[in-house]
């Protein structure tokens, strides 16, 4: 994690790492090597852990209520069979803290339409599609989510590279708070994207990231497929017929290869350069079977644990409240002081 020196304008904030998840779909394992598995280490080297199941976020775009109950419940489930607990983190839905949406509402005000309009994300998500038919909701996300790592003072933030430049947003928001009230209240949050995992792409097309909207269900692998589907689809991945390379450079033009090297590395907590040292010179044939085996290794303890908390939502739902209210206590002070600082009467 990126040190934070005595002389940074966060010197004064505990160290705190806050991220979150969109329960808009089901979990992939670019999800979970990506976000998962690396919040669950943050959360064993010590520090405070704060996990939002961002519900706000989903609906910017159309969620079907049943279906988003679901995936609250399954993202939630996915937390906890990657080790995420009680003792070590705070695992909450968004909604069920409403300072998110009340610290997201003062933040609409700090960012300018230009910021948002810059933001890659918002344009992808339009591209092609009339963007007057966007939810206003969508066009905001990103303040909502600078909203919900400051509501914490959250020092660190764990993404994927996709996240980046929501997190710059997050700080210029920050920034901007603080200097128009004259105030150094809001920490400047650092993100933290490291590991081999930051961005895992697609099984079909090493070009695109690997994400539960895809329309092929063989570009990903699903915390829900069960070990005969997730060898499967290693086996069916596209790849080149050129053996493996020495170095990572030799795999700068071969996006399928340099993916699946990176998904091994992540999965057995090696780096790229081990995992080529132990099979430059052989081919997919060789990897892609000892990849599906690690895989299925490393994935079926986490995937039967999912399912089984899945068989008891009541105690999901248990789990998800009493971290809110332990989100809530954390929260709820914040909140005030920052509309006390606009100017707003907070007399009970
Ligand atoms: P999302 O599912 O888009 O809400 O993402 C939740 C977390 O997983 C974020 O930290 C993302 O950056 C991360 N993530 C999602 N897809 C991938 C991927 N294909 N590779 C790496 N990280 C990912
Ligand atoms: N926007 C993030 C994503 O799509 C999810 C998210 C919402 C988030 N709020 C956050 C991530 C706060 C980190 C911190 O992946």
């Amino acid at each position: 994690m990126a040190d934070t020196p005595a002389t940074t304008p966060n010197a004064k904030f505990k160290p705190r790492i806050f991220s979150g998840i969109q329960p808009s779909g089901g979990l992939t394992l670019g999800n979970y090597l990506g976000a998962l598995k690396r919040f669950v280490e943050k959360q064993d080297e010590g520090i405070e852990t704060i996990y939002c199941l961002v519900d706000l976020h989903a609906i910017t775009v159309w969620q079907d209520p049943d279906a988003l109950r679901r995936q609250t419940r399954e993202a939630a489930a996915g937390f906890i069979a990657a080790g995420s607990t009680r003792k070590r983190s705070i695992l909450f839905n968004q909604s069920q803290v409403s300072a998110h949406a009340e610290l997201g509402w003062v933040f609409n005000c700090v960012a300018r339409m230009g910021w948002m309009n810059r933001m890659t994300q918002w344009k992808d998500k339009t591209a092609g599609k009339d963007a007057e038919k966007a939810s206003l909701g969508l066009f905001a996300y990103p303040s909502l989510m600078a909203a919900d790592i400051l509501l914490y003072h959250a020092t660190h933030v764990p993404v994927g590279e996709d996240q980046r430049q929501h997190l710059e947003l997050t700080r210029d928001i920050a920034t901007k708070f603080n200097h128009d009230y004259g105030v150094d209240f809001f920490p400047i949050t650092e993100p933290v994207i490291e590991g081999a995992a930051t961005r895992v792409m697609s099984l079909r097309d090493g070009t695109r990231k690997m994400s539960k909207s895809d329309p092929s269900d063989a570009s990903r692998i699903n915390l829900t497929d069960d070990a005969d589907t997730i060898a499967k689809k290693i086996r069916k991945a596209k790849t080149d017929a050129e053996p493996l390379p020495e170095t990572m450079d030799g795999l700068a033009d071969r996006p399928e290869a340099k993916n699946l090297v990176n998904i091994y590395a992540a999965l057995a907590g090696m780096t790229q350069a081990e995992v080529l040292g132990d099979y430059a010179g052989q081919g997919f044939g060789v990897f892609k079977p000892r990849l599906a085996d690690l895989a299925v290794e490393k994935l079926s303890p986490i995937t039967t644990r999912m399912q089984d908390l899945m068989q008891d939502p009541a105690e999901i739902d248990r789990i998800l409240g009493a971290g809110a209210d332990r989100a809530d206590a954390i929260a709820q002070p914040i909140l005030k002081r920052t509309l006390e600082i606009a100017g707003m009467i907070r007399s009970r």
